[in-house]
């Protein structure tokens, strides 16, 4: 028997658009998604689905289809951020100084219609699918937490959305390999010694000491790592001093580190660690770092991207799926990805006519609703596709 998920999602349009619209105008910041992950709950039970709360702000439905099989997960991110929207739109947040600007009110209704259209399925359906409404994933905590409460057990393949205003509408962008970076943090604080300004040989000047580790952190880019393999170092935040004419005992660097392999990951910390202590000592000076992994590099297995396009051609067309640039920007549906194969995808949603062609994050972001409905049954056929394929 064959299954037309394009037309089924048809059937929810209006359903997905409303709910989207809904959690535009009640967003919520990271690990504060209480309103949202209780009318996620409270529809998934509506259908008939039965679903755990876990991980704070999460939800986990499963779906179990007639047969026996594979099990899949969707994922969807629910939390907003604190941004002061500045749209005219009718559903414009109700919250002041927190903003849906990346689009997470759209996956969490996406996956919403993906649940309805796999459950009026599911007596076709072989094994098993696994909902995951994430919190968090603005701050890199929800994916781990899911994570470690159970959200991937037994899971064989995952897939999931972002919504993107660079991409025009009616495209979804796949890409084989790294497409995101690993995002990571560090602090580094240096100590020196006070003293007077017009006499730094009796003290040890924690600013002079600082700037020689922020010049030389950037080796780790240029001379540590291969020119195969993209690093970025940036410092970008440098506090110390309190007067012109003091020589600062302390200075605080914080900084993000990105990259795309788990070994170049890996190897960071070391580099970073030796070429601050031994810069600082070059100046009678100490430094003690920080160093906090947040989001493991994304990287798109290829047989996971061959089955999405053809999953797009079944909901779009052959040439709606279209390559990308990957990008220094982090994710952490990529954590989902240590232990099992999957893809993420982008979903265009820039129509100029409709004036939504503006980076996420941004105050006037917004989405071409037309794609929900496409994304909503992408989330359907992905599934379909893993789990009926022979
Ligand atoms: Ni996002």
């Amino acid at each position: 028997m064959s299954t037309n998920i394009k037309e089924l999602a048809k059937n929810y349009e209006p359903y997905i658009t409303d709910m989207r619209r809904e959690f535009h105008m009640h967003p919520e910041t990271s690990l504060h998604e209480e309103r949202t992950a209780a009318r996620v709950a409270e529809e998934l039970e509506k259908m008939g689905i039965p679903l755990v709360r876990i991980a704070g702000t999460g939800v986990l439905g499963t779906i179990h289809g007639k047969f026996p099989g594979k099990t899949i997960a969707l994922r969807a991110d629910m939390d907003a951020l604190e941004i002061t929207e500045k749209t005219d739109l009718p559903f414009k947040s109700k919250n002041d100084g927190v903003m849906h600007a990346c689009g997470h009110d759209s996956h969490t209704a996406m996956l919403l219609g993906g649940a309805k259209i796999l459950n009026e399925i599911k007596d076709q359906l072989h094994g098993t699918v696994k909902l995951i409404f994430q919190p968090a994933e603005e701050v890199a905590q929800g994916a781990k937490r899911m994570i470690a409460e159970g959200a991937m057990e037994g899971v064989d393949e995952i897939f999931g959305m972002h919504v993107m205003g660079d991409l025009p509408a009616g495209k979804i962008a796949l890409h084989t390999g790294p497409l995101m970076a690993a995002v990571d943090m560090f602090k580094l604080t240096i100590k020196g010694k006070g003293g007077h300004g017009s006499m730094p040989n009796y003290g040890v000047d924690a600013v002079v000491a600082a700037s020689a580790v922020v010049m030389n952190l950037q080796t780790i880019a240029s001379r540590e790592s291969s020119p195969m393999e993209p690093v970025v170092v940036s410092v970008g935040k440098f506090v110390s001093g309190t007067r012109f004419n003091i020589l600062a005992d302390e200075a605080v660097l914080e900084g993000t580190v990105r990259c795309f392999s788990h070994q170049v990951r890996r190897q960071i910390p070391e580099a970073m660690e030796r070429i601050a202590k031994s810069t600082a000592a070059s100046y009678r000076a100490e430094a003690e770092l920080e160093y906090t992994l947040l989001t493991a590099p994304l990287i798109n297995v290829e047989s996971s991207v061959v089955r999405a396009r053809k999953s797009v051609a079944a909901i779009l067309s052959e040439d709606a799926a279209v390559d990308v640039v990957p990008t220094t920007g982090g994710e952490d549906f990529s954590e989902y990805m240590t232990n099992v194969p999957g893809v993420f995808a982008f979903v265009g949603i820039c129509n100029e006519e409709k004036d939504t062609c503006y980076s996420i994050h941004h105050p006037k972001f917004t989405v071409d609703e037309d794609m929900l409905k496409i994304g909503a049954a992408l989330h359907a056929q992905y599934a379909w596709d893993f789990l009926n394929e022979s």
